[in-house]
């Protein structure tokens, strides 16, 4: 079954000579439970995809239908909604807020919706992510391992049926990236998500269950 399609996604910056196609005519099919890895050269449209697939950006055409749903019959605030409980997203740079704690870090996206974690939900993440110990630390007192297992326990927390990741190990030496990536891959397999990631790492790419490549905007097989 597939979570997520996209459809003759396009997107274009600029008008004339230096036009650039973003996205040139994207159809896709991720399948729902599977780790499915996008590489491809800088510049390439693989960031600018992923954003559509989430909800956070528009195409100029096409569509994203993602678990039935087509993105473009939303509205804004419908919008938000739908990224807040169906969609995790991970970053290269983690995106966590310096002044709040681990705990409340990860709590964040909740409270923006108004809702509390389940406890023995928020136990099993902690858990998982080794970060027990770590509650009330502040992200600059963790390494970048350390602080990207949060930024991944904060895209869980939700339960989201998809995770998102765009160069999640991008600022990790390699030991940091094969533990967090293997705590993601375990964590999506735990509770049965869907893991789309961006990488430039070709081993890490090889984990996946399937590798997208894309080049000037399209899908090269
Ligand atoms: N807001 C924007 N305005 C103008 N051009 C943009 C904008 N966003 C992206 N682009 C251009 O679209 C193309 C695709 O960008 P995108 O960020 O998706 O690439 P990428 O594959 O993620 O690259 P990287 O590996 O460097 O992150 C690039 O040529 C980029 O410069
Ligand atoms: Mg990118």
């Amino acid at each position: 079954m597939d979570i997520i399609t996209a459809h003759q996604l396009k997107k274009y910056y600029g008008k004339g000579e230096n036009q650039i196609k973003a996205l040139d005519g994207i159809d896709l099919a991720i399948e729902k439970g599977k780790f499915t890895a996008i590489i491809g050269a800088s510049g390439s449209g693989k960031t600018t995809l992923l954003n559509m697939l989430g909800g956070l950006d528009t195409p100029d055409e096409g569509e994203v239908i993602v678990d039935g749903v087509s993105l473009a019959g939303l509205k804004e605030k419908e919008l938000a909604v739908f990224r807040r409980g169906k969609v995790g997203f991970v970053y290269q740079n983690f995106n966590l807020i310096p002044t709040l704690t681990v705990k409340e870090n990860m709590l964040f996206p909740l409270s923006l919706a108004g809702s509390t974690p389940d406890p023995v939900f928020f136990q099993e993440i902690l858990t998982l992510l080794h970060l027990e110990d770590r509650q009330n630390a502040y992200p600059n007192q963790l390494s970048g391992g350390g602080q990207q297992r949060v930024a991944i326990a904060r895209a869980l927390i939700a339960k989201p049926s998809v995770i998102l990741a765009d160069e999640p190990t991008g600022n990790l030496d390699s030991k940091s990236s094969q533990n967090v990536l293997g705590l993601l891959k375990l964590s999506v397999e735990t509770w049965k998500q869907t893991l789309v990631m961006i990488t430039h790492n070709l081993e890490i790419a090889q984990m996946a269950d399937r590798v997208i490549r894309i080049e000037d905007g399209r899908i090269r097989a």
